[in-house]
């Protein structure tokens, strides 16, 4: 991947991030970027392979100036959160940032999704993330202070297929900002971005259905977005340049929320006005 970026060399030289699901898509745009700036970033995800893939290529790589390495973790698993926040201290002595970009879902009707699919999803995007800020919280920021940003999605129309993550991620965007006025006295700044469509071979990888090519249809920019131009925003959030930011979610989407919807309603009579006698 060629990397570059708008921001300064060594912006966050001395830093240190740990960055969900770095290995793939948008966090591995956001790695290196991070990497590239001077950040020493951990990236972690259940996929040991992968992990291990990704950051002998990127430290291969001589414009990542930072150090990269990998913890496995799930994020669903508390005890791994904690080994993960604890590690990361121990070996690094503090965690600056956290990037909670680590996620996954599937399509589906609402009425055809299983308990078990819904809490593998809930537990995935929303309890994950908050297990993560919060032993990120008690290992190092709690004390310390530091800057999460959590990468969500384009949930504020509804989010028809998939309802699950649409409810899970409403949950993080409530989060960012509770926890922003929770722990504003702790140093600890939190922001999120709702990506629009980003296409990575890993996320069109995850869908049965060519979404991806569908989603193109609808965009307002006749183009989907790319794991770059999220890295961007991320790296913004975490920049000085946002110290006075905090609590704010960034919808980073070419204006799909606005547009269109992936649900087309044919016509029909089943809402009718109710009929007053
Ligand atoms: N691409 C889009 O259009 C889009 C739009 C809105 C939001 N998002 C969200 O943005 C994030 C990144 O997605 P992407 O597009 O870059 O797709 P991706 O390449 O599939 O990235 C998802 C990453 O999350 C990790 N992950 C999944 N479950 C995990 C768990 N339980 N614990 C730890 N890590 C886990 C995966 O690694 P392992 O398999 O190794 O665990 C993978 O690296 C996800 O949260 C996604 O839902 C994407």
């Amino acid at each position: 991947m060629n990397i570059n970026s708008i921001f300064k060399p060594n912006l966050f030289a001395g830093k240190v991030a740990i960055v969900t699901g770095g290995a793939t898509g948008i966090g591995a745009a956001i790695t290196q970027e991070l990497g590239y700036l001077g950040c020493d970033v951990v990236i972690a995800s259940r996929n040991e392979e992968k992990l291990n893939t990704a950051t002998e290529k990127m430290n291969k790589n001589p414009k990542v100036v930072g150090n990269i390495s990998s913890i496995p973790c799930n994020i669903r698993k508390e005890e791994q959160v904690q080994n993960l926040m604890h590690s990361v201290v121990k070996k690094h002595g503090k965690v600056d940032f956290l990037v909670n970009n680590g996620g996954g879902q599937f399509m589906s009707p609402a009425e055809n999704i299983s308990a078990k699919g819904w809490n593998a999803v809930i537990e995935t995007n929303l309890t994950g993330t908050f297990l993560c800020c919060q032993h990120a919280y008690h290992e190092w920021m709690g004390n310390n202070g530091g800057t999460i940003v959590n990468i969500i999605a384009n949930i504020f129309r509804g989010f028809p297929f998939m309802c699950h993550t649409a409810a899970a991620r409403s949950g993080v965007d409530n989060l960012t900002r509770t926890l922003a006025i929770e722990w504003a006295e702790k140093g600890i700044q939190i922001n999120a971005v709702a990506p629009g469509t980003i296409y990575s071979e890993t996320a069109a990888a995850n869908y049965t259905q060519d979404v991806f090519k569908e989603a193109r249809k609808m965009q307002p920019t006749w183009r989907l977005g790319t794991p770059e131009e999220i890295s961007a925003i991320v790296c913004f959030m975490l920049s000085p340049a946002a110290a006075f930011m905090t609590g704010e979610t960034v919808r980073m989407d070419g204006a799909e929320g606005l547009y269109n919807c992936f649900k087309k309603i044919p016509q029909h009579n089943k809402l009718p006005a109710w009929k007053w006698n």
